[in-house]
């Protein structure tokens, strides 16, 4: 059975990156399709019952539901205890980061794709890149360390930028990732021959940064580099650096991948690109017991993928994009 559940809370979102989501947004689930959090509470309570040990909370941006921190609280007292962690794109950060520590939140990744403030805002169709800083400072305050930073690499938005992103981090103690831009992006822009390999990523760092990688994959999908030396090493907040690259696309990782994905609305995916979703909102709401919800969630498991074909003839994008789904 996976061990690694991913919830998104909801889908909207405070920002609308380039690569995700049309200027406008996206057609919203409504109230009543929507899980409360009771109703989060309790699927959740039966995928631990089931061996999940951790539960990552994601959105759309999981801060901006109302009731995020009391999920954190209720997920912290199930048992046996789930780790919790929070991916978000940081801009409310500052003034949840302390709460969430308290609610028992272990692990924080921010997503943040340049240090330019107008790239920024037009990158997000937002200008938020002040909040984001602020938000990350104050989770290093509230002790949510190590932080990683997530970083989508875009040709012609911010590849460029990569080295200098690496810097950053290195200064602040940061781990950063720079994932492969895959295709869930709303407007389908997403090309193969357009998006940023991993390799090209690597290459482009390692002309700076003296990488060397680790023996073996930390915390999968993420492959991770020790950073040993850089022209600005005496910058450093660590002796050491570190860094990652997701290769979603070019190097998947699907065999080892045992997540679980349940969205806002209730449906259970086995992968990020399937195109099969398990309801367990209906039943729940009519009243399933736990070893009836049990079954459908072990049956969906069972029923997984194989890998997600990306490139391959017939591969086709889900319909939900990446900020319906969770990340
Ligand atoms: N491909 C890869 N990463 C994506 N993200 C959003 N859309 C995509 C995509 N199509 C990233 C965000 C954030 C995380 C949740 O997923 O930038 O870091
Ligand atoms: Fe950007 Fe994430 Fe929001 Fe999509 S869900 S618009 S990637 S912050």
């Amino acid at each position: 059975m996976a061990t690694d559940l991913r919830i998104s809370l909801t889908d909207l979102c405070s920002l609308r990156c380039t690569y995700c989501m049309p200027a406008e947004g996206l057609p919203w689930l409504s109230q009543r399709e929507r899980l409360t959090d009771a109703e989060f509470v309790r699927l959740a309570s039966v995928f631990v019952a089931l061996g999940v040990t951790s539960v990552r909370l994601t959105g759309g941006e999981p801060l901006v539901h109302p009731g995020v921190v009391s999920v954190v609280e209720r997920l912290r007292a199930l048992e046996p205890a789930p780790e919790i962690s929070l991916t978000t794109n940081g801009v409310t950060l500052e003034r949840h980061a302390r709460k969430l520590a308290d609610a028992g939140l272990s692990r924080i990744n921010v997503s943040l794709d340049t240090l330019d403030r107008e790239r920024f805002a037009r990158l997000t169709r937002r200008d938020r890149l002040p909040a984001v800083l602020a938000g990350l400072a104050a989770a290093a305050d509230a002790g949510l360390a190590p932080l990683k930073v997530n970083t989508v690499l875009v040709r012609g938005e911010n590849l460029d930028e990569a080295p200098a992103l690496l810097g950053w981090a290195l200064r602040h103690g940061y781990d950063l990732r720079f994932i492969e831009h895959m295709p869930l992006d709303a407007d389908h822009t997403w090309t193969r021959a357009d998006m940023v390999t991993a390799e090209e990523m690597l290459d482009l760092v390692g002309a700076t940064y003296a990488l060397r990688p680790r023996a073996e994959r930390l915390s999968a999908p993420a492959e991770d580099f020790d950073v040993v030396d850089g022209p600005d090493r005496a910058s450093w907040a660590v002796p050491v650096g570190r860094v990652g690259v997701i290769a979603s696309v070019t190097r998947p990782f699907c065999r080892d991948c045992d997540r679980l994905r349940l969205t806002a609305d209730g449906q259970l995916r086995t992968c990020l690109f399937a195109q099969h979703e398990t309801d367990l909102r209906a039943p729940l709401r009519a009243g399933a017991t736990d070893t009836e919800l049990a079954e459908l969630i072990r049956a969906a498991v069972a029923g997984k993928q194989a890998g997600h074909g990306i490139g391959a003839q017939g591969f086709v994008q889900p319909t939900r994009t990446m900020s319906a789904i969770g990340g």
